[in-house]
């Protein structure tokens, strides 16, 4: 490659930032316990994300511990933790990044008239000192700073220009201009970031970023205006999840500039046959699947219903397609196992799968996997996926799921008989519900009372095709503004129910030892 080639190379890389783990967890049903969070955090890693927001550690000691053991464990990606404008949180972040091999700290504050006036309660010339001292002490820790002017795309241009300035001269080497409410349209957006870059004297010693949620559906189009203008590096979550309508979706980010390359001559390093892979398990970590017709990862992204789709795609699949399913990592569903199959097997499937499980989970996991097989003739990857989900790392739990009977149908009243085993004690109970899915729940909370749990969701999928597919329920419960989402997966939809339930109880049982104070 010619020197000329490397440096425009260069000059348009853009950095993939991921806050999944900070802004995406923070919305309303996506809290994630520890052990999630790293499952996500090794899966960005993996997929080539260059800086891997990884939480709030002056959020809670939750936060700060989840910050940790990430910044311990991760092997390429930059760890980044969010900070406000005050020392307290700076040092939050500061240690709980220590054991990282590389880390950035992020701090912010808000620069609109609105959020100074109101929010803030701070006068402009305030606001401008938290900036420096903010930044200042930051780079006592570290010298990878990204300062965020919050509510940035509704902040006046010479005001902006001087925090901006500001921020850099103290040591920032990333500015953020987040477009925080979802408000800017991508002309204006783009004139803004211009703007900076034209106005700030010394711009050229920091990096733009653009960071655009999507109240108007505006994200990944604010975000590439963004780009287009000068910024490079964008602020993005898997599946768009993010605070209200979420943030920039980083699966549609990545493809756009992939399939239009032309347009968008960008580069960066996400390994795109990854993305299915990446939203499939954040769906399924935090129950929320993603709407069919969603870009890159919807469930008919890629499908072709209509006649003459059909007809164009099998002449060639361009005619259709914009990109292949392969890009993206989408396979067709492999049929893998059957009941026959053994141990090894089943072990080399787990593996090619892209997971690791103890030799004491395997045991446990392979009888699951018979009982499976007996009862449904084909298994897929998803069904392997889906057991892994269910079955895997839930050994320390207090509560497990033993047997059930149900009766349900028109004539009433629908029962359940259930047997759990908590904390090594074997229990049982009989009780009447309004259906089975009540009377499943009603069974478990005579067992293990929970009065000040509700139920915020039900969800039921399947897991894959055919009549005989697994149910796969994801059920979410709050709790004194705490909220834990648990997955299950059987056969039968009302196993799977009981199984999910009892996982997310489980997570809140977790919670509240660990907000106990010493
Ligand atoms: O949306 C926003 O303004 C943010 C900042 C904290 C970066 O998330
Ligand atoms: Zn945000």
């Amino acid at each position: 490659m010619s020197d000329i080639q490397q440096t425009v190379n260069e000059a348009n890389r853009v950095i993939i930032f991921d806050t999944t783990l900070r802004d995406g967890e923070q919305s309303p049903g996506c809290s994630m316990n520890l052990e999630e969070k790293l499952k996500i955090a090794y899966l960005l890693d993996e997929m080539g994300v260059d800086v891997i927001e990884a939480g709030f550690p002056i959020a809670s000691a939750g936060d700060w511990e989840a910050v940790n053991e990430i910044a311990k464990v991760l092997k390429n990606s930059i760890v980044c933790g969010l900070s406000r404008a005050t020392k307290k949180d700076i040092e939050a972040s500061a240690s709980a990044l220590k054991p990282a091999r590389q880390s950035r700290i992020h701090t912010f504050i808000s620069t609109s008239p609105l959020h100074m006036k109101y929010k803030l309660q701070m006068t402009p010339e305030a606001v401008l000192e938290a900036v420096a001292e903010s930044v200042t002490f930051a780079r006592s820790f570290t010298d990878d700073v990204e300062w965020s002017a919050e509510d940035g795309s509704r902040t006046e241009d010479d005001f902006l220009c001087q925090a901006v300035e500001i921020a850099i001269k103290c040591g920032a080497t990333t500015i953020n201009i987040p477009d925080t409410v979802g408000y800017s349209v991508p002309e204006e957006y783009a004139a803004q970031i211009k703007m900076l870059m034209n106005r700030v004297p010394n711009i050229d010693k920091a990096r733009l970023s653009v960071h655009c949620h999507n109240d108007l559906g505006l994200a990944v189009a604010n975000s590439l205006a963004g780009v287009q203008a000068g910024a490079r590096q964008i602020e993005c979550t898997i599946n768009g999840i993010g605070e209200r309508a979420g943030n920039a979706a980083l699966e549609e980010i990545v493809m756009a500039i992939r399939t239009r390359n032309d347009k968008a001559p960008f580069h960066n390093n996400i390994k795109t046959e990854m993305l299915t892979k990446a939203s499939k398990t954040l769906s399924t970590t935090v129950g929320f699947n993603v709407q069919p017709n969603k870009a890159i990862v919807g469930a008919n992204a890629f499908a072709h219903e209509s006649g003459i789709h059909q007809d164009g795609m099998l002449k060639n699949a361009q005619t259709y397609e914009i990109m292949t399913p392969e890009s993206v990592g989408l396979k067709k569903s492999e049929l893998v196992l059957g009941k026959h199959s053994g141990r090894h097997a089943l072990k080399d499937k787990i593996q090619s799968l892209g997971y690791d499980i103890g030799d004491n989970a395997f045991q446990d996991f392979f009888k699951r996997f018979k009982d499976l097989a007996d009862k449904k003739k084909e298994i897929f990857d998803e069904d392997i996926i889906a057991l892994i989900d269910d079955e895997v790392g839930r050994d320390h739990d207090h509560i497990k799921f033993r047997a059930l009977q149900i009766v349900a149908g028109t004539e009433g009243p629908q029962t359940a008989e259930m047997k759990l085993i908590v904390d090594g004690v074997e229990k049982h109970t009989k009780v009447n519900g309004n259906g089975p899915v009540d009377a499943i729940f009603k069974a478990i909370r005579d067992i293990v009372p929970h009065e000040n749990a509700h139920l915020q969701l039900y969800q039921v999928h399947a897991v894959t095709g055919g009549t005989d597919a697994q149910a796969g329920v994801t059920v979410r419960l709050e709790e004194e503004g705490k909220t834990v989402t648990g997955q299950g997966s059987d056969s039968d939809t009302l196993v799977a129910s009981a199984r999910a339930y009892i996982h997310a109880l489980n997570k809140l049982m977790t919670k509240r030892l660990k907000s106990k104070p010493e």
